[in-house]
């Protein structure tokens, strides 16, 4: 049997660099995503050995017919509707997130010989996290209480999973970055990360290694393994507060966005769901931490090339902007409420059956 691998959401940030680590190492790639234009031209660019199968994954029965011609050894399931665009969209998100996920492992058991299943699942499980309040970074033994839609989807994916007749491995992801972050500068982007407490703990990780953890996650002895996949502990603790600013300055907008509100050290409900990370296990099995924060940003300014003196004269001027159209702006508010502002912008985040 031929050795292949199936990953879905293949066009998305994570998606791409998976495709190319996957093809680099000279693995046979089959790369699906919805079929757009803009995932057409991409396309265009995709390195040798890799096909293109457009199917939406919320139709069953392209799922079957993709799933039954490709004949994957492995699907690595990364399609997925994420925040903050999940608040606006919540029926199509959980039909993508959790029904699609189960039709996709349904086809896959199908199989006369079944493939390894690798869950793209998230840190946000674990619902809010205040760091004056809760101890240690978090483990896969961490107990899961999501406090949003999303975390809820990943809890309810990861049970059709770990249920399913296949052999499966299940990552969960912590803030992903890249130092290419042209494309995913978007200023609901920007708006969402200005929610969020400036002091709450995030462990981000580089793109390039979250791809080599699942391309590793396809083939190594790590069976039935929940993961946590966060860049190295030395330099990827950050306090969310840190992350933008640097990014952004890296890229030549020195001092170019606005400051943040802390969390409340009193309301445990009021913090976003990221925290630090316990990732020695999954370094141990996958080996994928090689990208550090500060050559992060060294390569991200080395990237930004000749738009950082442009970006370094507007930035006082992007801070004045920005400031007016952040989600705290004139509100007299002393702490940041995360879920609160995102309610108010998008939609309820609460899970369902959570919503009283
Ligand atoms: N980016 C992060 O920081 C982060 C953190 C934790 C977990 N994750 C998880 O990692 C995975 C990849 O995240 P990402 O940042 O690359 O997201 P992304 O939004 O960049 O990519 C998701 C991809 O899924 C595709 N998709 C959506 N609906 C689909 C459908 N109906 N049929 C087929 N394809 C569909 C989209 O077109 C997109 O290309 C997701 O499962 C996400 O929940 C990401």
């Amino acid at each position: 049997m031929t050795d292949t691998a199936l990953v879905t959401g293949a066009f998305g940030l994570v998606g791409s660099a998976t495709v190319h680590r996957l093809a680099a190492d000279g693995r046979r790639v089959v790369a699906t995503d919805l079929d757009t234009p803009a995932n057409r031209k991409a396309a265009e660019a995709l390195p040798v050995g890799v096909t293109v199968r457009w199917a939406d994954l919320t139709d069953p029965t392209a799922v079957g017919a993709l799933v039954d011609e490709v004949a994957p050894t492995a699907i690595i399931h990364l399609a997925a509707v994420i925040p903050p665009f999940i608040y606006q969209r919540r029926g199509l998100a959980e039909r993508v997130n959790v029904e699609a996920t189960a039709g996709l492992v349904r086809s896959a058991e199908k199989l006369a010989t079944p493939p390894r299943f690798v869950l793209a699942s998230s840190i946000a499980v674990y619902g809010s996290r205040n760091p004056h309040t809760v101890t240690g970074p978090l483990t896969a033994d961490t107990p899961v209480n999501p406090a949003d839609i999303y975390g809820d989807h990943k809890v309810k994916a990861e049970k059709i999973v770990r249920t399913s007749a296949l052999d499966w491995v299940i990552l969960r992801l912590g803030g992903v970055l890249t130092a290419t972050p042209g494309s995913y500068m978007k200023l609901d982007n920007f708006y969402f990360e200005g929610m969020l407490p400036t002091d709450g703990r995030l462990q981000t990780v580089d793109v390039r290694d979250v791809a080599t953890a699942f391309a590793a996650a396809t083939t190594v002895d790590a069976i039935g393994e929940t993961l946590l996949i966060g860049g190295d502990d030395a330099t990827h603790r950050l306090l969310q507060g840190d992350v933008a600013p640097a990014m952004a300055a890296a890229l030549g907008l020195v001092g170019g966005l606005p400051a943040g509100l802390k969390g409340d050290p009193h309301n445990d409900a009021s913090w976003f769901n990221t925290d630090w990370m316990d990732t020695t296990r999954a370094q141990q099995l996958l080996g994928f931490q090689h990208h550090s924060w500060p050559d992060m940003l060294i390569e991200t300014s080395a990237n930004a090339g000749i738009k950082r003196p442009l970006l370094r004269l507007v930035a006082p001027l992007a801070k004045q902007i920005l400031k007016r159209r952040t989600a705290y702006y004139g509100t007299g508010q002393r702490y940041a409420d995360p879920w609160k502002a995102i309610e108010k912008k998008w939609g309820d985040p609460r899970p369902d059956g959570d919503t009283a």
